[in-house]
């Protein structure tokens, strides 16, 4: 590195338009035809002199692009201030990893990190500085169409994974590959009403920062130096302007002093939200809330310099703003060499290359949830096969935010299968589409008539999640219920794959079929990472973080609610006047926590130093798990705590440890966990954050209802 720019000296250099210019994020195919006034720019009232002032661009291409844009405008703009370039690298940037909710199902954080390292390395070279990445909204509701991009419903677990992405993302910001992470949506974007797009968000304080806060405080601990603003209101403001939010709790009581950047004319969007009635008070309150940058919408460049003529706005607000983002570009070393990695060359052999399509096969099979099995996987590879269903000779696997990957690059399914067993051993048929209304049963008879096994590949189109793409019937698009149906009345075993964004409402089609496998979309790797699991290559050790409902109607249904004062004792029995539904059960079909292996393990012996701790102390937890089955695996032992009674109502159960411990067939080990104070602690009825004394149950199992239990005491 050179010599440090004096950004403070550089500030003081630079014009008010220059430095509101900072604050404004376009796309680079304005650049396109040589800096001409381009339509698109005029529509958004921008003049050619705007294009040299503009601080960072969304979406660049390539390296190629990157290196060419920054070229001419590194001539044009007067200061020679270098552009920064951001993108949507989600779950991969070329070679492309399984959606966020799987990673989250490996309970793996290690794995979520070095997903976030090769990222890197691709995003850099392909020119890119920032990813708009880890997006850490805590969900409830399968509705939502984003759960593909989070890691589930629990706030602990959330919080791990945003740290391991921030740490993969960012390194320490020297290596030559580390790029910034930006969190995102802040806040509660997670809790749309009804789990409807862009929807109202409302909630009390204490939900807030028990559940919805912590993700993005941990990687505002972890060191992420973006943020950015969700759609939604919060206590009846839009995050966009919401002062409370960015400028109390972000910067004021977590100090951070990193860049926000808006969502995508999210600024603009105060208007219809109404809270504000032109652009220029649109302007005015995301400014003052202190959001950085404006990403594509012009608010900022159109009214900024007429509020601070007028004293509405102070010019050292703008400047704070200014500071934040040219240190920004100063950490990545843009002032010094503002191509970065961009390289053109490396581009061709690095990225997608085998190295990291091998990574994304090893995370794909962690990632993988198995949700039934009844004695039929894993297959073997002297059984012939009917690959049945609308995902089984597809390449479209790769999920909504699939960035650079390239659907032509990723391995379906019957590729993967042929490689497997070759291709005279298997029988296609599509059975019917994704969202078809009729099966074509015939085709399916004559290609289940001579095989031993079929599997039925089901799922979503990778469109039905992703931004807007809420959905209110959470089950198998089509007809693809009455497809399994059909499939299983023909008498063969049937192995079900399902690739899809979210929970689902598979209530209806488990029964029908002997083993269920979520898949979810595994990525460019997808087929070979699923035959990887059926085969028994690999154990599943997947379990869910985000709950299958057992229909639609229970939404939002998650682990650690609260009790009521009339809890229903248990699934099976229907008083008059519980808290319950009268048509279906309280619980989830598949709860948080839950997944199988191929083998069995035996939880015993859970025993407590002690049974009483005071202030400072801890108390030891052990536990005995044992592998009974007959191939060895990998079990997720998992450690809930629940709050006997607070201050305020305290859920049933709450996550607090977890350990994956890998077994032999027939091997015990003992399983330590350290109860703290600080895993009591929680926002009390006194508004402070402590733990309350009294009783507490600590409980530790498979999953979040299968747990054996002890109590304590804190005095
Ligand atoms: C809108 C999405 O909400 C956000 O997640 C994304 O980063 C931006 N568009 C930029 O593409």
């Amino acid at each position: 590195m050179g010599l440090k720019t004096d950004i403070k000296d550089l500030i003081q250099q630079m014009t008010l338009e220059e430095k509101i210019g900072q604050l404004m994020q376009l796309v680079p195919n304005l650049y396109s035809s040589k800096g001409e006034i381009t339509g698109p720019l005029n529509e958004l009232g921008l003049t050619e002199e705007h294009l040299w002032q503009v601080g960072s661009l969304l979406g660049v291409a390539n390296a190629e692009q990157a290196i060419e844009i920054q070229k001419r405008y590194l001539e044009n703009s007067r200061l020679s201030i270098p552009l920064m370039f951001m993108s949507d690298v989600i779950h991969g940037y070329r070679t492309i990893f399984p959606i966020p909710i799987a990673i989250g199902a490996s309970w793996d954080v290690e794995a979520a990190e070095e997903m976030a390292r090769i990222s890197g390395i691709e995003t850099t070279i392909g020119g890119t500085h920032v990813t708009f990445s880890p997006m850490v909204d805590l969900v409830r509701d399968p509705r939502w169409g984003r759960v593909l991009e989070t890691t589930g419903e629990d706030a602990y677990l959330n919080s791990l994974f945003t740290k391991a992405f921030v740490k993969g993302y960012q390194g320490n910001l020297t290596g030559e590959y580390d790029i910034i992470a930006c969190v995102k949506h802040f806040a509660g974007y997670g809790a749309a009403e009804a789990g409807r797009e862009y929807n109202t968000v409302d909630m009390s304080d204490r939900t807030l920062r028990e559940y919805y806060l912590p993700a993005y405080k941990a990687a505002v601990d972890a060191g992420c130096r973006m943020l950015m603003t969700s759609f939604n209101t919060v206590h009846g403001v839009p995050s966009t302007g919401n002062e409370y939010l960015t400028k109390h709790i972000l910067r004021e009581e977590w100090g951070f002093d990193g860049v926000v950047i808006s969502d995508w004319g999210a600024v603009g969007e105060l208007i219809a939200h109404g809270v504000a009635e032109d652009d220029k008070e649109a302007a005015q309150k995301a400014i003052k809330a202190t959001v950085d940058i404006e990403m594509m919408s012009t608010k900022y460049v159109n009214n900024l310099k007429q509020l601070v003529e007028e004293g509405t706005v102070d010019e050292k607000e703008i400047d704070q703003s200014v500071l934040r983002i040219l240190q920004l570009k100063e950490d990545l070393g843009l002032f010094d060499n503002p191509f970065r990695g961009a390289s053109i060359e490396k581009e061709k052999q690095v990225i997608g290359c085998e190295v990291h399509r091998e990574a994304a096969r090893g995370i794909a099979r962690k990632t993988m949830v198995l949700l039934k099995n009844e004695a039929v996987l894993p297959l073997r590879e002297t059984q012939k096969v009917a690959l049945i269903g609308p995902h089984g000779d597809t390449q479209k696997l790769l999920g909504a935010w699939s960035c650079k990957g390239k659907t032509a690059e990723a391995i379906s399914l019957y590729t993967a299968l042929k490689e497997r067993i070759g291709h005279d051993n298997i029988r296609v048929a599509k059975g019917c589409e994704l969202e078809d209304t009729v099966i074509n049963q015939e085709e399916i008879e004559r290609a289940i008539a001579d095989v031993d096994v079929v599997i039925l590949a089901l799922g979503e189109d990778s469109n039905m999640s992703g931004e807007a793409a809420s959905r209110s019937s959470i089950k198998l698009p089509g007809v693809q219920e009455e497809l399994a149906t059909c499939v299983k009345s023909l008498g063969k075993p049937v192995v079900t794959v399902l690739f899809n964004g979210r929970p689902l409402d598979i209530t209806k089609l488990v029964p029908q079929v002997d083993a269920v496998l979520e898949a979810w979309y595994p990525g460019s790797e997808a087929g070979r990472a699923v035959i990887d699991v059926l085969y028994g290559d690999y154990n599943p050790s997947a379990k869910l973080t985000m709950s299958f409902p057992y229909a639609v109607g229970q939404i939002p249904v998650y682990y650690n609610y609260y009790n009521t004062g009339r809890p229903r004792p248990n699934d099976e029995v229907r008083g008059e006047f519980y808290s319950q539904f009268i048509d279906i059960p309280n619980k989830p079909l598949y709860p948080f926590g839950y997944g199988l292996s191929y083998t069995t393990f035996e939880y015993s012996d859970m025993k407590l130093d002690k049974t009483v701790m005071t202030q400072g102390e801890t108390i030891q937890v052990s536990i005995r798990v044992k592998n009974t089955g007959s191939v060895e695996g990998i079990e997720t032992v998992q450690m809930y705590i629940r709050d006997i009674a607070g201050s305020t109502v305290r859920p049933i159960k709450e996550l607090k440890g977890y350990e994956r411990v890998a077994l032999q067939v027939g091997e015990e080990r003992e399983i330590q966990f350290t109860i703290t104070e600080g895993m009591l602690k929680y926002h009390t009825l006194s508004g402070r954050f402590e733990a309350e004394k009294g009783r507490f149950n600590v409980l530790v199992g498979t999953n979040s209802e299968e747990l054996l239990q002890k109590e304590f005491i804190l005095q």
